[in-house]
């Protein structure tokens, strides 16, 4: 059953001023374009070049069991080979799964989050809820984008630092403003403790208040041992 979240939780709140949000929205535009880019660079060079080296071995495998006899030894140095290569020509096609950017142009918002919540469900075999409140209004491009990054950071380490098993995704529009809410069941976290720490090598969190920041928004983060997590985003659809 879903854990719900009790007062006492400890919480952090950030709102931002009205920045150049024009300037902001090109430039998550460009950060996108950018991703898309570096993830056609990985396909076409380091994942065509480890096929390459996997097909030769494959070869080389074949011709040594054919021998007779077969140098146990080889044998097995090649077969460790294919198996290393195996698996990281499966990781970066996890990687390259997950971060390309998902046509944010033509499709809407709630189709790309569904396809993250698909995409998430299968992954990792949890169930997420996602739930739309009302008429969403159509969303600017740095909007959407943003808003499919925070799900995907708020999932990813729900499941990670959190052991969750179930998520909650609320998505509801109030006069000029967009809310999604991510809550999970997992273990939760004292937020200022582990906040406060240093941060060098942990990029979710401020990458999400970031994101938020850059279209004038709120980003809030709830969460507390036991009692699991609640991320919540406010921004302008305008
Ligand atoms: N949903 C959650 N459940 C439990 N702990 C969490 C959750 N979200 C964040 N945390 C805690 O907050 C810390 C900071 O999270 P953040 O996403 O900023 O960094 P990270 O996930 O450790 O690294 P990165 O996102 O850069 O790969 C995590 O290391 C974890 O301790
Ligand atoms: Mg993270």
């Amino acid at each position: 059953m879903y854990t719900r979240l009790k007062g006492g939780a400890a919480m952090i709140n950030d709102q931002s001023d009205n920045g150049s949000k024009e300037a902001s929205g090109r430039f998550l535009e460009i950060a996108e374009r950018e991703v898309g880019r570096i993830i056609l660079d990985i396909h076409d060079g380091p994942v065509q070049n480890i096929f390459a080296a996997l097909s030769q071995l494959y070869v080389v495998q074949r011709r040594m069991v054919q021998q007779q006899p077969t140098p146990d030894d080889e044998l097995n140095r090649i077969r460790r080979s294919i198996t290393l290569l195996e698996h990281a020509l499966n990781e970066i096609r996890n990687f390259m799964g997950a971060f390309r950017p998902p046509e944010f142009e033509r499709r809407d918002l709630v189709s790309i989050l569904e396809g993250l919540v698909i995409q998430h469900e299968e992954l990792t075999g949890n169930p997420v809820s996602l739930e739309i409140v009302g008429e969403l209004p159509a969303v600017p491009l740095p909007v959407k984008i943003s808003l499919y990054r925070i799900l995907q950071e708020a999932l990813s380490n729900a499941v990670r630092h959190g052991q969750a098993q179930h998520h909650a995704v609320v998505l509801s529009s109030h006069e000029h403003c967009l809310t999604m809410e991510v809550r999970d069941d997992g273990r939760g976290f004292d937020v200022e403790a582990v906040l406060q720490r240093s941060r060098a090598g942990h990029f979710g969190v401020e990458g999400m208040r970031e994101r938020v920041h850059l279209l004038g928004g709120r980003f809030s983060i709830e969460s507390a041992p036991g009692l699991g997590t609640r991320v919540r985003v406010d921004v302008p659809c305008r």
